[in-house]
């Protein structure tokens, strides 16, 4: 049964959010946990929806091992407050934008992906799409962080649980 269910959210899906979902599904594949931690991403915008990760976002995470190939852009669904544990957006404009579609109750769910990278100085995975290849690896790089330290949370959560 999943114990844990964790939404990557960017604006179009196609670049950040699949990123960090390839990125942290891996993980939790190399531990055992994917019967038992849920992962998905989205958007909170719909232009891109159906399309596959943008092909530089693929290319940059293909360098590191992790495959996205199967991954497809979906918007942010009014369910998916309820659904998931921890909805974690890449910028403070998701966030906001997370915030006005979110039920109170759960608004508790809600958070910057980077309050999970420890001491970084950065609190926002920047929008890698109008820039060059560079800004790619670095949305990689703090990705990477940032999902090692979600993992820890929630491993430490099922165990105080
Ligand atoms: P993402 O990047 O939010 O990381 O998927 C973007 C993708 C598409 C657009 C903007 C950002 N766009 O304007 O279409």
């Amino acid at each position: 049964m999943k114990q844990a269910r964790v939404l990557f959210v960017c604006l179009g899906n196609i670049c950040r959010s699949p990123t960090a979902h390839g990125v942290f599904a891996n993980m939790v594949a190399q531990r055992g946990l994917t019967e038992v931690i849920e992962v998905d991403s989205c958007g909170t915008g719909g232009w891109h929806v159906g399309e596959p990760p943008d092909a530089r976002a693929s290319a940059e995470a293909h360098k590191r091992g992790y495959d996205l190939s199967p991954l497809r852009a979906r918007q942010i669904h009014s369910t998916d407050f309820q659904r998931f544990d921890y909805i974690l957006a890449m910028d403070q404009v998701n966030l906001a934008d997370l915030r006005d579609l979110c039920p109170a109750s759960y608004a508790g769910r809600l958070d910057l992906f980077l309050s999970f990278a420890g001491d970084v100085a950065e609190i926002e995975v920047p929008d890698p799409y109008y820039g060059g290849d560079r800004g790619f690896a670095h949305v990689l790089d703090l990705v990477e962080l940032a999902s090692a330290g979600l993992l820890a949370e929630i491993s430490s959560a099922r165990s105080a649980g």
